[in-house]
């Protein structure tokens, strides 16, 4: 799907979404749940050892990076990074925050083609941000170009791609998200948001169904993003688990809910 003229470009949508005071942590699993967050900054301190160790650096690119929460994490485990960010603000208090740190460079990326261009790097990192991407998989594929031999692919925090889930899987992971949101307020937003995604209904207008673009697209296709990862890394892993925003549905989901969301590693970029 293409925004038509005339409406907003997907950087404003992104903006509204996550503008100025917005708070990252409020519907993330992987920073709220300490099993998700332990488990992704594990991966991601191994993953910039081991380019350290194979390549000598490990310069980061981490898009969408919000207001740095996993910045910190890659900084302590040695790299250096360009981080992008879509929104302005989100932007704004990253260059603030990181502004006397000579590893960290911030970019605002308006259109989302900034970070596709700013390489070469040793390891792409993306949490919780393909699935706000239209064509993630030209993005993923024009990072890949940008990035080293011996260099790395990292995402994680996709929701898996709704085709391939039983209707189990996508009921219980609604029915949970449901509950929580029934605890959150804003429930009138969240009842139209409901019902328009019921009816097969997007509004290219409403950050509400833009902003969160896998809604739109069925999730994300973690398969069509080994298929296109595979040729060009010696090493892929995919690992799928439960997240959800409630602590309590995440705590019992994790021992009896199939998987809902997905993390890819690719190691050993191979040369070109
Ligand atoms: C769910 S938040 C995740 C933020 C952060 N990675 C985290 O996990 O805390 C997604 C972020 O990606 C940004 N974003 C969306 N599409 C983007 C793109 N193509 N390039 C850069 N940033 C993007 C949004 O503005 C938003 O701040």
């Amino acid at each position: 799907m293409t925004i038509a003229a005339g409406k907003p470009s997907m950087g404003e949508l992104q903006e509204r979404e996550h503008g100025v005071g917005h708070d990252y942590a409020k519907g993330s699993p992987h920073i709220r749940h300490h099993t998700v967050r332990d488990r992704l900054i594990g991966d991601l301190h191994a993953l910039v050892h081991e380019v350290i160790d194979r390549n000598g650096q490990c310069r980061v690119v981490e898009l969408g990076a919000g207001h740095g929460t996993f910045t910190d994490h890659l900084l302590a485990a040695g790299a250096q990074i360009t981080v992008t960010e879509m929104s302005e603000p989100s932007a704004h208090l990253l260059r603030h925050r990181f502004q006397h740190n000579p590893n960290v460079t911030v970019i605002h990326d308006k259109d989302g083609t900034a970070a596709c261009t700013a390489g070469p790097f040793d390891a792409v990192v993306c949490i919780s941000v393909l699935h706000h991407i239209p064509d993630y998989l030209t993005t993923v594929k024009q990072l890949v170009e940008n990035t080293v031999p011996g260099g790395a692919f990292f995402s994680a925090q996709d929701p898996l791609w709704y085709p391939r889930r039983s209707p189990l899987s996508l009921g219980l992971d609604r029915g949970a998200y449901f509950l929580w949101r029934l605890g959150q307020g804003h429930l009138r937003r969240g009842i139209a948001t409901r019902l328009r995604r019921i009816r097969g209904v997007y509004d290219d207008m409403n950050e509400a169904d833009m902003v969160e673009y896998h809604v739109v697209r069925n999730g994300v296709d973690e398969e069509a993003l080994q298929g296109l990862l595979a040729p060009a890394f010696a090493k892929l892993e995919v690992q799928r688990y439960w997240s959800t925003q409630s602590g309590f549905m995440q705590a019992v989901g994790e021992r009896v809910c199939p998987p809902s969301t997905f993390s890819l590693v690719a190691r050993e970029r191979r040369s070109a």
